[in-house]
């Protein structure tokens, strides 16, 4: 081999052992995501941004376009959901990897919870069974079966375990209300339901007194929803007609509360403080609800003494 057919030759495996050292650093980028990650990066190209870019064969050239606001996914809620390790194509058709998507598709029926929850002993403690019944009971299946299914709450791409795994009553709340108030205070998404006009909540709600504190401490399905014992969060929303009103239900010793919103908390509770309304203390105070037994004995003993101090006085007086 001459001089300069070995510096060629050097150059070239210089090249190539370049080129494969290069090639396995760029797929360690990707190595690591796990699967569905990986598989949902060309969804979430368009999906995840108000504009996405296409090909346009006809026109031969890259064309950008703004993305249907209603069809952008938050990404980071999607892997921060219940269904987080999901690909897109396990719930949607795989034909949508192509563009633009074939128009039969958006024809394409939904799975239901149902289809995948109703059997396996990891779903049995949230008796999904139970909720179907209550959700088929509600005011909203009721008189809108064919358009109201188990998705208008629980929106697919965010839905999140929060009253069983939050760790504060203000967040639970929070974001069990979002889900009513995405249709009662959002007349469009309403809409894709009834025809009729959208109550005004706080019209309707002006008979309780501090309402955005209310709206912010308890849920709207503490006053609109049936409970029952075997779960967590009720499903059976009641017409209004059979609403809560009564203050005393909540403002009370033994409000209702107990039983419903503050059971995630009462039983954890119960075992740092000792007593069943501790969270209350805590985190609330509920008028009427809350009792403190050191607070009751600590005024016990000063009325006491004020008592005692009367009668010392009157006798010291009637000696004097
Ligand atoms: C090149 C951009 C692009 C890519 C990649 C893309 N989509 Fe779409 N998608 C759109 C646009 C734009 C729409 C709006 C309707 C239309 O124009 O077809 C849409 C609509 C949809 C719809 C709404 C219902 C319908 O049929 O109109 C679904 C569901 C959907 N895409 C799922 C997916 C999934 C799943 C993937 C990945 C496998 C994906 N898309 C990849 C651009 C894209
Ligand atoms: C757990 C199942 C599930 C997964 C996973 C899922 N989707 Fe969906 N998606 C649905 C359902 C159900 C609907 C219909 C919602 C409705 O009609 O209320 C939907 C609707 C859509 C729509 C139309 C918007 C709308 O509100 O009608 C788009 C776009 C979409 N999905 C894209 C995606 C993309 C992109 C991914 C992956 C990042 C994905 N989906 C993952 C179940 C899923
Ligand atoms: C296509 C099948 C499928 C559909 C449809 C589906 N799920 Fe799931 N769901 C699953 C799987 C599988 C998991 C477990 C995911 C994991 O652990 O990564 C899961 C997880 C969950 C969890 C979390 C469980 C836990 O212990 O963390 C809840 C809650 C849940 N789903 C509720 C629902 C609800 C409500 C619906 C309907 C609105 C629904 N799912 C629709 C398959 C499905
Ligand atoms: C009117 C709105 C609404 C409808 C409709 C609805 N849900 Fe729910 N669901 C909720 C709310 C609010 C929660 C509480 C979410 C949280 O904090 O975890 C919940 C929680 C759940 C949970 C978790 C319960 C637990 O033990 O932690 C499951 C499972 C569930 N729903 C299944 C369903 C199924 C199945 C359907 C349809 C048959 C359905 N939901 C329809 C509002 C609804
Ligand atoms: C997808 C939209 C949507 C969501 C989400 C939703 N609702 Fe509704 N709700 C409606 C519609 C539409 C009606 C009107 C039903 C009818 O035609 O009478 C209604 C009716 C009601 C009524 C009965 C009012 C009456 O006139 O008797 C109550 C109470 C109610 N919803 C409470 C809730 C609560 C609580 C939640 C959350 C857990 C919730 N809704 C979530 C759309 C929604
Ligand atoms: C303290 C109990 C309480 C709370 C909390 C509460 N509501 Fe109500 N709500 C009622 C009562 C009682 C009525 C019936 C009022 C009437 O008879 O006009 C009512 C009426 C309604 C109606 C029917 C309105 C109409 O004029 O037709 C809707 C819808 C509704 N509530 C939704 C909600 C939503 C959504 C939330 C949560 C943001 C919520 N409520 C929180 C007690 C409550
Ligand atoms: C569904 C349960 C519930 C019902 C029904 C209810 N409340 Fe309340 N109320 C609460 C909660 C929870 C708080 C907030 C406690 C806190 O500050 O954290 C609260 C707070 C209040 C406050 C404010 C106390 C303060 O600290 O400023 C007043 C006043 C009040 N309620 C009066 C009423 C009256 C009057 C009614 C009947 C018309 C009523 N409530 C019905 C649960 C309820």
């Amino acid at each position: 081999m001459s001089g300069r057919n070995l510096i060629i030759f050097l150059s070239i495996s210089i090249t190539l052992l370049l080129g494969t050292s290069a090639a396995p650093a760029q797929e360690q980028d990707t190595t690591g995501l796990p699967e569905n990650v990986k598989a949902n990066e060309e969804c979430l190209s368009c999906h995840g941004n108000e504009y996405y870019s296409y090909f346009n064969r006809w026109l031969d050239r890259n064309v950008r376009d703004r993305m249907n606001p209603y069809y952008i996914i938050d990404s980071s809620k999607f892997y921060h959901s219940n269904h987080s390790t999901f690909k897109c194509i396990d719930c949607h058709s795989y034909e949508y990897d192509t563009f633009p998507h074939p128009g039969g598709l958006r024809l394409e029926p939904q799975y239901t919870c149902m289809d995948c929850h109703a059997w396996g002993e990891e779903w049995e403690k949230f008796n999904f069974e139970t909720i179907q019944k209550e959700f088929q009971e509600s005011v909203h299946y009721q008189e809108h079966n064919q358009s109201f299914d188990c998705w208008m709450c629980h929106e697919p791409h965010s839905y999140k375990l929060t009253a069983r795994k939050s760790d504060t009553i203000k967040n639970i709340v929070a974001y069990n209300n979002s889900i009513c108030l995405s249709c009662h205070s959002n007349t469009d998404k309403y809409q894709l339901i009834a025809e009729k006009e959208n109550p005004n909540l706080i019209e309707s709600h002006d008979w309780l007194p501090n309402q955005r504190l209310h709206f912010n401490n308890v849920r709207c399905l503490e006053c609109h929803a049936k409970k029952v014992d075997t779960l967590m969060v009720a499903h059976n929303i009641r017409p209004k007609e059979e609403a809560v009103r009564k203050c005393a239900e909540c403002h009370s010793r033994n409000s209702m509360l107990m039983a419903s919103l503050y059971k995630y908390k009462s039983k954890q509770a119960r075992q740092e403080y000792g007593f069943l309304n501790a969270i209350m203390m805590s985190e609330s105070f509920v008028i009427g609800a809350n009792r403190n037994q050191i607070l009751n004995t600590i005024s016990l003993v000063i009325f006491g003494l004020v008592i005692l101090g009367i009668v010392i006085h009157t006798i010291l007086r009637i000696i004097n």
